[in-house]
């Protein structure tokens, strides 16, 4: 009876916090997915057909990229890559790349940039970035890139 009742314990003032940081993202989320027709995440097939196999050993550039060594291939790397950034990577990057600000914006990558931007996608981070490596090949990761670029001002 005499037992002294917090309403809201000291201990829990962090957590919560956290945990409204974590359902704000959620719900962000879930807007875009929305959007998108899609509220998940689960990783989408990308049909690569008539692009080259790239294999695994990682490439250091944008294969399609004009000037480079595929470069014949661009336009239908930009079409195929529209297709796998809007199944995998838009609910969370944005619509067209463009961030909401939640996630980092893709279209300020530079060149330079490519080897990260691989290694991001094959690997992950531990702050909610997934694993493309069971999903995505290098074919489709670079088609990717292509069309990040094509909508890159
Ligand atoms: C579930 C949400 C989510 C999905 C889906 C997602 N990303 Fe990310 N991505 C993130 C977050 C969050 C970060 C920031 C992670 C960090 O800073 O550790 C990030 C970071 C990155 C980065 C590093 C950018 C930088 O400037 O640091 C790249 C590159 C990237 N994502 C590419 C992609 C691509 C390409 C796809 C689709 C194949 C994709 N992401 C799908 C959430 C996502």
């Amino acid at each position: 009876m005499n037992r002294i009742f917090f309403p809201v314990s000291p201990l829990a003032a962090p957590t919560s916090r956290r945990l409204f940081g974590i359902a704000f993202l959620a719900l962000s989320l879930g807007a875009a997915g929305a959007a998108l027709g899609h509220g998940d995440v689960t990783p989408q097939e990308v049909d690569t057909k008539g692009l080259p196999d790239l294999g695994e050993a990682p490439l250091m550039e944008n294969p399609f990229r004009p000037g480079n060594e595929h470069a014949e291939y661009h336009d239908l790397a930009v079409e195929v890559g529209e297709r796998g950034y809007g199944g995998n990577c838009a609910v969370c990057h944005g619509i067209q790349a463009m961030s909401g600000g939640l996630t980092p914006d893709l279209r300020q990558l530079e060149e330079w940039d490519d080897e990260f931007y691989l290694e991001r996608v094959v690997k992950g981070t531990e702050r909610g970035m997934p694993s493309f490596r069971e999903n995505l090949d290098q074919t489709a990761i670079w088609a990717i890139k292509s069309y990040i670029e094509s909508v890159t001002p």
